[in-house]
């Protein structure tokens, strides 16, 4: 069996994650570390911010370790919130009515929007890996659907559907944290023993 853990304990890329892994493989979260350093995220990138998580539990662990950092870039407001998206409100509610706030009156053509999300594999002595995804749609006028996490259900595809409306499975398939961590498989299967 093999084992690393992920540098988050967010529940729902927790889950995103232990769906696209094997049976061959144990993913703790690091909730089950109460030991491990807080990290600052202040890098003003994904790719610097989900390195110095990465880094830090690989280095405190003496282990590997994997983080994510991600997030949602909204066209019509310059990129925001990037890479503040989870301190863009005190919790998913009041980010949601935030960014409907901010794009009043902003029509669904200058409304697109994309999820970005960053991998960083780092091992004990040193090795760091990157991938990233990203997935587009638009950030429609109103909530929908149940399902997900953070801003699902704000974020709409051409068909009209809303990323909260897909199951976990659906949504693997096309989101910005799938399509990073296909990408990551190769490089967890050849680096980690
Ligand atoms: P961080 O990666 O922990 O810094 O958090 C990024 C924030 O972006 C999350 O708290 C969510 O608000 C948002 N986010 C990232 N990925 C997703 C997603 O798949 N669906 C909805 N919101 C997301």
């Amino acid at each position: 069996m093999k084992s690393l853990v992920f540098a988050s304990t967010n529940k729902g890329k927790l889950g995103e994650l232990s769906l696209l892994l094997g049976p061959g493989w144990t993913v703790r979260s690091a909730a089950e570390f109460p030991s491990l350093p807080e990290v600052d995220e202040d890098r003003d990138t994904f790719e610097g911010n989900a390195t110095k998580k990465a880094q830090t539990f690989a280095a405190a662990l003496g282990g590997w370790a994997l983080a994510d950092d991600s997030g949602l870039c909204v066209d019509a407001l310059g990129g925001r919130p990037g890479v503040f998206s989870a301190r863009y409100g005190a919790n998913d509610d009041e980010r949601m009515t935030k960014l409907v706030r901010e794009l009043d009156g902003v029509p669904v053509e200058r409304r697109t929007a994309r999820f970005v999300c960053v991998l960083a594999l780092a091992g004990p002595t040193g090795e760091l890996q990157l991938t990233r995804g990203t997935c587009d749609g638009h950030i429609g006028f109103t909530r929908k659907g149940t399902h997900g996490f953070g801003y699902d259900p704000l974020f709409h595809f051409a068909d009209g559907r809303s990323l909260a409306e897909l199951t976990a499975e659906q949504k693997s398939t096309i989101s910005h944290r799938g399509a990073a961590f296909r990408e990551m498989v190769p490089h967890l299967e050849r680096l980690v023993r």
